[in-house]
């Protein structure tokens, strides 16, 4: 995770962005802090990267890394204002140790486009990451990945429309939740296909970046408005923990955005 020390909205590269609204960095940083903490309260392990000044979106880790088996996949970004969080990212990889180390030549933007089912990556393009992109992370990392299709400007990101909740080593006992409307329809039949037994989330649940969630497989890590979704998952047998993150939604991000997540 990285500290939300020079957050901003000033320039627009997502429809959520609207530079005239104003942003509070004290806030985003006491919401940050309290995402970090949850995961620490749970048992997880945090590790932080050091924010730099004029790269007010370095907060969205998930964007700059995919690691699976202890293999990393670096990142590319589309915005030329993002381009410069690749390199700090990749320095702080190599710093800790991680020798496996490849950086993607075509457009990917790691675990904002990337979820890992356990057994397949599901892979998000239409905004971001380039489809090549999807090729070259089989290759590197050596699991199977499954195209999918982004369609709506709002939902950018992979991330923004579906989130796994529990990773399995069987691809069908793994759980998923999702926002069909995000998705082509070809996409769609994918999904279906390959979890018919998924969480369909609604539009609410979507538009307060519910989708954007973090599951370790018990615990699942919600924007506070996600309350619908919050419920069915609750019925599943999922503990829901809501929390705030309404200015870090200003830059079109939410928990998942914030947390980059290393499989050792
Ligand atoms: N402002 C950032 C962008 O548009 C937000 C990134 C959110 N991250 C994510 N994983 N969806 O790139």
């Amino acid at each position: 995770m990285c500290p939300p020390r020079y957050f901003a909205v000033d320039y627009v590269i997502n429809p959520w962005m609207d530079p005239s609204t104003p942003v509070d960095v004290d806030r985003a940083m006491e919401q940050w802090t309290i995402l970090r903490d949850t995961y620490r309260d749970l048992g997880h392990t945090v590790e932080e990267v050091e924010p730099r000044p004029g790269l007010p979106d370095m907060v969205f880790a998930a964007n700059s890394g995919t690691v699976i088996d202890g293999r990393v996949l670096g990142a590319r970004f589309r915005a030329p204002q993002r381009a410069a969080e690749a390199e700090h990212f990749r320095r702080w990889f190599v710093e800790h140790g991680y020798r496996d180390l490849t950086m993607p030549r075509r457009i990917n933007e790691a675990e904002g486009d990337f979820a890992w089912t356990g057994s397949v990556l599901l892979a998000g393009t239409g905004f971001r990451t380039d489809p090549e992109a999807h090729a070259e992370a089989q290759e590197t990392l050596g699991v199977p990945v499954v195209s999918l299709r982004l369609t709506d400007p709002r939902y950018y990101h992979l991330d923004t429309a579906l989130f796994v909740l529990s990773e399995a080593t069987d691809t069908r006992q793994a759980q998923i939740a999702y926002y069909p409307q995000a998705f082509s329809p070809g996409s769609l039949r994918v999904l279906r296909r390959m979890f018919p037994d998924a969480v369909v989330a609604g539009t609410a649940d979507a538009e307060c970046f519910g989708l954007n969630g973090v599951s370790d497989g018990r615990n699942v890590i919600l924007p506070l408005e996600a309350t619908a979704l919050a419920d069915r998952l609750a019925a599943r047998g999922y503990e829901p923990v809501l929390l705030d993150i309404s200015e870090l939604r200003k830059a079109g991000g939410g928990p998942k955005c914030c947390t980059l997540e290393i499989r050792k």
